[in-house]
This record gives C-alpha cells, structure tokens and sequence, in this order.
C-alpha cells in the first residue's frame, strides 16, 4: 500500500490519453461516422456491438451493455484493480504515477510497508525451513501425508510449521516489525510472544504474490483449530481470499472459480488436480470477494452445507450478492452432502465426479425461484402474495440489464402457474416498458440532461442562465440538480473525466445511460440545440411548478414560504423566457 493517486493527475491523465488510440492497441478499431467499432470484447458476437467515441471518450456496447472510460477499459479488459488500472493508462502514456504522501497511523512511511512484505517473506521462509528441519516439524510433515498432501502441493502454497515455543521469532526478527505484522502479540507488562505456536502454516498471498497474512492450523484437535493473522497494515480478511494467487500462476484465466470455507479445502482439491478454488478467510463473502474474482473468471460456484444452516447460509448469500449480479457474470450454488466438505466429498467421489457435480451446480436463478416455490408453500394465499411480494422486492435489486429481464420473465411465468392476481409484475412490465420508451425518445428533461452529460462543457450555458431551481418542476429534477451540482465542481474535459467521479456512485448507472443516447446532433449545432432545449425545458418546468402550486392550493393549502414562491413566480414574468 502507498498514497492515494491525487485525482487531478487521474482527470489529467483521461484528458491526455486518447480512448480510441488505448483500446485500438488491444482491440483492432475500425471507423463508422463518429464512432470506431469492434466486435466486443466481453462477450461472443458476430458482428461488431463495440462502439468507442472520441469526443465522450466513452465506450459502449450495444450487446451486453459493458460501458466506461479508459481507466473501466483496462480494469474490465485486463482484469485490473483500480489503481493497477491507472499505473497501466499512465504506462501508455508514458508518464510516472505521483502519490500523495499520506499519515500512517504510527507515522510510518511508504518504504515500511515493503519491510513489512519483506519480514512476511522472511517468516514465511523461516516457517518452511522448520517444516523440513525441525523434530517437531517432521510431525506436521507426517499430518499433511496422512491427510493426503504431498510435498510438491506443499512447496506451491509454501506450507510451513511454526515451532511450539513463545518466542521464535523475536529472536530472530524486528520485534517491531513482528508486533506490526501481528506475528507477535503484546503482553502488558510481559514479553510480546509468538501468534503462532505449534501449527501448520498457511501463507495468505495476495494476487502480486506478496504475503499479507498467515493462516495457522494446530495438528490435533485442540482448539482453536485455526489462527488467522488480525487485520494489518497489510491484511484485510474482508478482501483477500486464500489460494487465488497459487489458482492464477496455474491458470490465469480459470472457466470458473470454486469458493470453499477452508483453507485444506483448496489444498486437498489442488493436491487432486482440481486448481480452481479458492477459500473465504472465515468471513461471509463480501462485495470486494465478488468484484475481485469475477475479474478473473465470469462463473462463481459457491459451496454450502446441505444442511439446513449451510441452506440459510447460502441464501444470506445469495441475497447479498443480488445487486451485483449482471450480464456475463454467473453464480451457480452447490449444495454438498451431509457431513461432507468439499476435501471430504472429493477423497470419496474422486476428482473426475467432483468435477461433474460442480459442473451440475444449480444456477442461481433456478436456486432463487425453488427456494420461493418450496419454502412459500404457493397453494396457501399468504404464500402467493409472498412469492410476489418478495421474490420481486429481491429482483428490483438487480442491476438494470438482461439478467434482470430474464429473472422477471422467469417470475412471472411461474405466477401465472401459481398466482392469479399478479399486480407486482404488471406495475414492473410498466415501468419497464417506460424505461424503454425512454431510452427510444428522450423525453426534454432527458434530452437536456443527456446533451449535458455528454458535453460537459455546457455548464457554462446553464450558468449563464442563473437558473433558479426553486421555480421549476419536472420529472429527475432532483437528479438533474445532482449531476450539474457535480459537473459544477469538477469542471470536467469531457465526458470520460466525469464518468471517473461517478465510480461506485449510485448514480453510475444512470449517467452512463444518459451518455449511452445517440442524440444524432452534428457538433457544430450541439450549442444552439442545447440552448433552445434548456429555454423550452425552463418553460414548460415554470408551467408544471405554477400548476403544481395551485393545485396543492386548491387540496390542502400553501405554506408561507410556498404562498411567497407562488407570488413571486405569478408576478415575476417568468414566460417572458420564450
Ligand atoms: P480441516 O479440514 O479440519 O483442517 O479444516 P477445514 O479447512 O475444513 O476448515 P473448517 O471447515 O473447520 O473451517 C473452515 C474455515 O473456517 C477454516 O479454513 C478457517 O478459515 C475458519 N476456521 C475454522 N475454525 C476456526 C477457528 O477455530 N478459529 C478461526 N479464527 N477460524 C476458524
Ligand atoms: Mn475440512
């Protein structure tokens, strides 16, 4: 970990990069009109979807709906991180990545992070040289024999033993840099002492191949069975999974990726010729967990207990990961036998039936709609209004796309097996089927919005105007007022800048939408178009505000302040605009 990357040298850098020179050096580009098209790069098609525009600095696909900036480029193309993503744009570009230097909380500096990954290694290398030497150490050997393990598995995870005795590694090691690491642990009054005593140990890699934490497991059943490393400077359980960078050295671009609970889970499976799992450290899956490995591979398989807790656990699952569920991105749930886990499962069935019941893994929309049918009871009422009710509030969760068509679709046509009075699904066709006259023709709000988006630079125009928003009614004007108040701070170049400060926000989605209209204005009428689209907007929206003020007049009266704004806008020659 480093300082930030100021984010003017990210605007700088979007402004200074061509998108189209960027993506044509990965994907051969060809010119139509104003766009450059391909056959896109995240899904399989025929003909090119794969439009990029040099103005917006934006690309789009029209098939699977895969959009963004260049920094999105790379991230989605080269399954990148975000700052991995930025090092690679200011690599094309040929420039250095500044940092801004930030306050450790002990005041530690940039360079003491790498003696932390530095001592990591040293341990982890003192580690394995116990397994090998030391008496005790050989008992560990004989444990991962008797548990199937080999040596060459062992030397790919580099297991190790840490030696049963209090202070190991103080001796041997910057007892500061221990504590840090949370190697040792603090003693008040007392000698810090060793985390790791007498256990096998697990060395947690992150994707650069750098030891960010360790895992430890006793060799008998004494508790606690596992120790993990506390959160570090260098450890965050919540992000990190265990074995994905042993699973990526094998395969870089795995079909699917197994996600197991254990550590020996992954160890065994690998030991058996099965390379594509990895474990959560203890915690439930989290968003970054899913961010991460669907940058490597577009189908997760998740194993649960067949049980009824590993049942439930899969279904708390489920729920959290909804809303990250989109188009090309798979999640298929594998429920184990009884008493099983998938080390156990695979020592009995052997490698080649453990791979054909991953491959039968249920689907998730499948696993989604027979929870609903099996555990609602559908011929009682309360479970009919409840398959409705909740299968759908669970669906609205899902990001706009064709996965979420398919999933209503799917509700639906087991309502009309099951449920008469299907209003839920009704009131979604509607509102679906409005979203899609939108995206037709814009209604002027839109429009506006959009030409703005697109053009960034017609702020000033809106500035001009000294618009006050107090006076103006229409549909999204809480939205519209959000996106100028944002094109207001940040100035950006083009459109590309400022899809960068909408990143993880939650109206992502929507401005990359608004970006997405072909509005089919030739650049030199875009001034002109917006001005007299912005006048007629302001006009028909002081019309809607006045209307709107009269009528709550009429039903229930007007505040003081309401009763002043509808004065003044009565009186003030407002539709003298046009
Ligand atoms: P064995 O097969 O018995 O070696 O263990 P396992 O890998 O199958 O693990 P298990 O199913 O018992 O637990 C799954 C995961 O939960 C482990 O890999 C650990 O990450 C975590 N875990 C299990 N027991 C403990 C514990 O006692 N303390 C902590 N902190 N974590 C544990
Ligand atoms: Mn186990």
């Amino acid at each position: 970990m480093s300082g930030r990357i100021p984010r003017e040298f990210i605007d700088d850098l979007l402004v200074r990069v061509d998108i189209v020179d960027l993506i044509d050096s990965h994907v051969p580009l060809k010119k139509t009109g104003n766009n450059f098209v391909a056959r896109c790069p995240f899904h399989a098609e025929k003909t090119p979807s794969f439009s990029v525009n040099r103005k917006k600095q934006f690309f789009y696909c029209f098939g699977c709906g895969a959009s963004g900036n260049a920094i999105s480029f790379l991230m989605d193309f080269s399954h990148l991180d975000f700052v991995e993503a930025v090092e690679d744009l200011a690599g094309f570009a040929g420039v250095e990545v500044p940092r801004e230097s930030i306050e450790y909380p002990s005041g530690q500096k940039k360079e003491d992070l790498n003696s932390l990954y530095a001592l990591m290694e040293q341990v982890a290398a003192f580690y394995v040289e116990q397994l090998r030497t030391n008496d005790e150490g050989k008992k560990a050997v004989e444990y991962l024999k008797n548990r199937g393990i080999g040596g060459d598995c062992a030397g790919d995870f580099m297991l190790g033993y840490a030696p049963d005795e209090w202070q190991t590694l103080a001796s041997r090691f910057n007892p500061q840099l221990l504590l840090e690491t949370g190697l040792l642990v603090s003693k008040e009054g007392g000698q810090p002492y060793d985390r790791f005593r007498g256990r096998i140990m697990f060395p947690i890699r992150d994707k650069r191949a750098r030891i960010v934490g360790f895992g430890g497991r006793v060799l008998d059943d004494s508790l606690p069975k596992y120790l993990n490393s506390p959160e570090t400077p260098l450890f965050h359980k919540g992000k990190e999974v265990y074995g994905l960078y042993e699973l990526l050295k094998k395969n870089t671009k795995p079909k699917r990726i197994l996600v197991v609970e254990g550590y020996m889970d992954v160890i065994t499976l690998t030991q058996f010729g099965i390379h594509y799992a990895v474990a959560t450290l203890g915690t439930a899956t989290s968003q970054a967990h899913l961010d991460m490995l669907f940058r490597f591979s577009s189908e997760l398989v998740f194993c649960f207990d067949g049980d009824k807790a590993g049942r439930e656990a899969a279904w708390r699952a489920i729920a959290a990961v909804f809303p990250s569920l989109k188009g090309g991105r798979q999640i298929r749930i594998m429920l184990l036998p009884q008493n099983h886990d998938p080390d156990s499962l695979m020592r009995e069935e052997g490698p080649d039936r453990f791979n054909d019941s991953v491959e039968a893994a249920q689907f998730l929309s499948d696993y989604f709609f027979e929870h609903f049918s099996k555990d609602l009871k559908l011929s009682k009422m309360e479970g009919r209004s409840s398959l409705r009710n909740e299968a759908a509030s669970y669906l609205e969760q899902l990001p706009i796309g064709a996965f979420r068509e398919m999933m209503f679709e799917k509700l639906s046509s087991l309502a009309k097996q099951h449920i008469l009075d299907n209003e839920a699904i009704l009131a979604y066709k509607k509102q679906e089927n409005k979203h899609r006259q939108k995206s037709g023709r814009p209604s002027l709000s839109r429009f506006v919005m959009a030409l703005l988006v697109q053009n960034p630079k017609l702020i000033d125009i809106v500035e001009q105007k000294e618009i006050d928003w107090n006076y103006l009614e229409f549909d999204g004007i809480e939205r519209f007022k959000n996106i100028l108040q944002m094109i207001t701070d940040i100035r950006p170049t083009n459109y590309g800048v400022l899809l960068e400060a909408y990143r993880s926000h939650s109206d992502e989605l929507v401005v990359k939408k608004l970006a997405s209209l072909d509005l089919l204005i030739p650049d030199d009428g875009i001034e002109t178009e917006f001005c007299d689209a912005l006048d007629r907007l302001i006009t028909q929206a002081i019309k809607a505000k006045i209307e709107k003020l009269l009528d709550k007049e009429k039903a229930e009266g007007l505040d003081a302040q309401e009763k002043e704004l509808l004065r003044k806008m009565l009186t003030a020659k407002l539709f003298s605009a046009k």
